[in-house]
């Protein structure tokens, strides 16, 4: 059975392609509609630790090309042990992280630990040490200090080598205890058509076939009553996902717990982006993915239907915790380091302040400063802003701060929209600043935050 890729072109926007499926060598197909059986959702399989310390987590991540099957496509891609999405890593605050790369590809590779607090010799970008590589190896060791949903991917050739495979989830435990009967991990990726390469370029947000887990349109099977803690990731080069459930509460962003659970309509996650949420179960639910365009706008088509929820047994979920408000901290009403985000699709060009990485100025700040940064999007698509290296409390978007208190370290920034964020520098070193959608990143939408130490 093989599937073909329609994307349809709609007043120069592309739209939801459609995935046919080829049913001509099924017997009697001409006469019944075969009905391919949908697969169980299956969770990547965690990292196995090496070390029997429990503080401490030991890993190898070996990288290497890999036939994959995605969601029915056949892909030349690229796997961290063998596996897409790589292992899960799981771990507590305080723990130790050592994770062993073993670089198989025919091209050098890094590890790049988003969103977890790596100090600036371990984050991953070619600049602070040479990447691996190809037969090399290289050990990354740091302290988990902060609890969250992160996730590790290249940042060498990072475009190319995250399309095709490589990233994982790194779950950082901590307090507040979140009350649920089972953790679920569900990443989220857009692949494109068979027989080449993983490719989501051009399209601009619409990939072809959405996979969870690499599984395309999977089922979960769970008892009637259970809460579930779903860790969402959407892995993606450049595709937003807008999912939405009935009665998903979401508890967390980057970052971990905080504040009371918010119930969108929709549960916008741009590239790069995680969020973590509660789902009580009382029967049968499907996980949807609007229409939604980067350029704004009208977006068309159907919702599609990501993954189901099968209930069984009976039973009632315990109802989904409160949580307390958090109120978001003052804007000092300065501004440190502002950062324009301008570009063109047409052109491919996309600028910070102007200009395109490497040929940047970097804005420096001195370790411990309070530092307040303004994100003007002047462009006419959205941008997922990333700061390596530490977190930000988001102050406020478009002038109105957040409900409670909201902690990041990817924040969607809408079209000529203004967020400003703070962070205080407690790391120092040259920090990587730029857009999440990769295609961006690569054309130039990158540059450098520089924390200086005293002398
Ligand atoms: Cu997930 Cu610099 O990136
Ligand atoms: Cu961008």
């Amino acid at each position: 059975m093989s599937a073909r890729l329609w994307p349809w072109l709609l007043g120069g926007c592309a739209v939801t392609a459609e995935v046919r499926e080829d049913d001509s060598d099924t017997p009697g197909s001409d006469t019944v509609e075969a009905q391919a059986p949908r697969p169980a959702l299956v969770e990547p399989a965690p990292a196995v630790d090496l070390d029997p310390t429990p503080e401490v987590l030991e890993v190898t991540l070996r990288a290497a090309p890999a036939r994959l099957e995605v969601g029915g496509l056949a892909v030349d891609g690229f796997a961290y042990e063998g596996q897409v999405p790589g292992p899960t890593l799981r771990a507590r605050v305080g723990d130790v992280l050592v994770a062993h790369l073993d670089n198989a590809l025919d091209a050098p590779t890094t590890i790049h630990w988003h969103g977890a607090g790596a100090p600036v010799e371990m984050d991953g970008v070619p600049w602070q040490r040479d990447p691996t590589p190809p037969g090399g190896g290289f050990t990354y060791r740091f302290p988990l200090e902060q609890p969250g949903t992160f996730w590790y991917h290249p940042h060498f050739d990072t475009e190319g080598q995250v399309d095709r495979g490589l990233y994982g989830l790194l779950v950082v435990d901590g307090p507040p205890q979140v009350v649920a009967d089972r953790d679920v991990v569900l990443v989220f990726d857009a692949w494109g058509e068979a027989g080449r390469r993983a490719d989501e370029h051009g399209l601009e947000g619409t990939g072809l076939v959405w996979t969870v887990n690499g599984l395309r349109d999977p089922v979960l099977d769970v008892a009637r009553g259970e809460t579930l803690r779903l860790r969402l990731l959407n892995a993606s080069n450049t595709g937003y996902l807008a999912l939405a459930a009935d009665g998903l509460s979401v508890i967390a962003g980057d970052q971990g717990v905080r504040g009371p659970p918010a119930h969108p309509d929709t549960l916008v996650l741009a590239p790069g982006d995680r969020a973590e949420a509660l789902l009580g179960v009382t029967g049968d639910l499907d996980l949807l993915r609007e229409p939604f365009s980067l350029h704004g706008g009208a977006a068309w088509g159907a919702p599609e239907r990501l993954l189901s929820f099968r209930a069984s047994g009976e039973g009632m979920p315990a109802p989904a915790p409160s949580g307390v408000r958090v109120p978001p901290s003052t804007d000092p009403g300065r501004t440190d380091v502002v950062y324009t985000f301008q570009g063109d699709s047409r052109t491919g060009g996309w600028r910070i302040n102007g200009e395109a990485f490497p040929d940047v100025t970097i804005a420096e700040v001195d370790l411990g400063d309070r530092v307040v940064v303004e994100v003007r999007n002047l462009s006419s698509t959205r941008h997922p802003f990333h700061l390596h290296g530490h977190a930000f409390e988001v102050l406020s978007v478009d002038g109105v701060p957040p409900v409670s208190s909201t902690t990041e370290d990817t924040l969607d920034v809408g079209i000529h929209q203004v967020v400003r964020l703070a962070f205080t520098a407690t790391r120092p070193g040259d920090w990587m600043v730029h857009c999440h959608v990769l295609p961006h990143a690569d054309g130039g939408m990158m540059t450098v935050l520089r924390v200086r130490s005293p002398p």
